[in-house]
């Protein structure tokens, strides 16, 4: 027996994952819920951005065009085999319903033919456990906000298989908004980085842009109304055919966004009395968020964690992290396992 070949291999199960909920096909390969040994993302990007956006019916035909080829990837990269799986774990809600579908008929055909474990997992569950990858001296409890495209929520992360919703937005998701500004103002999709990059060179404080609901005592957001008056804005200045400074535009909006992201987020922190907080979801992939937050948790004694950029958006390492929690805790799905669109978190 060669006892150095066993010390090396990190310990526990060896989880592969996979994520075809919205525009990305990935599958990965994490051991013992912590060690990444591969993470491999198909982005279909370059392929909706001419729409605008993604559109659901091609993302589909994608992703089935895809997962077998990323899962072979997957495994080449992590030196692995089938026989070497000891569960299949799978996105399996909220999520495009077609998108998602794929996913889950191919992660159930896996663990039917390998006799191993299925676990479904929660998207937005996963995007909070991009930060026990990313950290692995992070435990719960801790408060999240989960920023995505779809989603924009806080939660009370208990314990590993613990999480409670403590509130989300009423409208837009943060990330929408940033993709239908962008969207008006002729920019590419997806908008949040292209709207970041536009606020480099701006003022943030050029444009007085509404703040909805701050200062009130409840963990709710709204960003219809912060899309409004940004699109006010806009056709103003164009009727009156005054010139618009696109970089102030986008970084007022960035900071009207960021500002009250902050102030639900330490509100929620207080409300939960936890000492950590994490950010998560592509949108964490902005700096001026990860640097206001950064800022407001040290002056409230709080420890702050964000994932490094390529755990921000979509991928199947989150998903296999926390489909590892998930098998521990015995919480294995059945065949019958089916895609759910709208998916609840702390319900999964
Ligand atoms: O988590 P994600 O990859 O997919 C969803 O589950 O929605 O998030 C994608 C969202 C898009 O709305 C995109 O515009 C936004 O994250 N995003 C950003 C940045 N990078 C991605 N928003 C603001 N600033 C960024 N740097
Ligand atoms: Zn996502």
């Amino acid at each position: 027996m060669n006892t150095s070949q066993i010390q090396a291999r990190p310990a526990g199960n060896v989880v592969l994952a996979l994520e075809t909920s919205c525009d990305e096909t990935s599958a990965a390969v994490v051991v013992g819920g912590r060690t990444i040994l591969s993470n491999v993302i198909s982005s279909q990007v370059p392929l909706h951005r001419k729409y605008g956006g993604v559109v659901p019916e091609i993302a589909s035909r994608k992703h089935i065009e895809n997962i077998i080829g990323v899962v072979d990837e997957a495994l080449t990269a992590a030196g692995k085999t089938l026989s070497d799986i000891d569960a299949v774990g799978v996105t399996y809600g909220p999520g495009l319903v077609g998108a998602l579908l794929v996913g889950v008929a191919a992660a159930k055909a896996m663990a039917f033919a390998l006799d191993v474990p299925l676990i479904g997992v929660n998207h937005l569950e996963g995007h909070v456990f991009a930060n026990l990858l990313a950290f692995p001296e992070l435990e719960p409890p801790f408060v999240a906000l989960v920023v995505s495209g779809g989603h924009t929520s806080l939660v009370h992360v208990r314990g590993f298989n613990a999480f409670e919703l403590m509130g989300q937005t009423r409208d837009d998701a943060a990330g929408e908004a940033f993709d239908k500004i962008a969207r008006v103002m002729d920019l590419p999709y997806p908008g949040g980085p292209e709207i970041e990059r536009l606020a480099a060179a701006g003022n943030r404080e050029a444009i007085a842009f509404p703040r909805a609901l701050v200062g009130k005592d409840n963990l709710e957001f709204s960003f219809s109304g912060l899309k409004s008056a940004v699109l006010n804005y806009l056709n103003n200045a164009s009727q009156k055919g005054e010139p618009v400074i696109l970089p102030d535009v986008a970084a007022s909006f960035q900071a009207s966004i960021v500002s009250v992201l902050v102030e639900k987020t330490l509100l929620a922190a207080r409300k939960a009395a936890v000492g950590t907080v994490v950010v998560a979801g592509g949108v964490a992939a902005n700096t001026e968020l990860k640097q206001e937050l950064s800022s407001a948790c040290a002056r409230n004694n709080l420890r702050f964690f964000a994932p490094p950029l390529a755990l921000c958006t979509d991928n199947a390492a989150m998903i296999a992290c926390r489909a590892n929690y998930k098998l521990e805790a015995g919480e294995i799905a059945d065949l019958s396992l089916n895609a759910v669109p709208s998916l609840k978190l702390g319900n999964s």
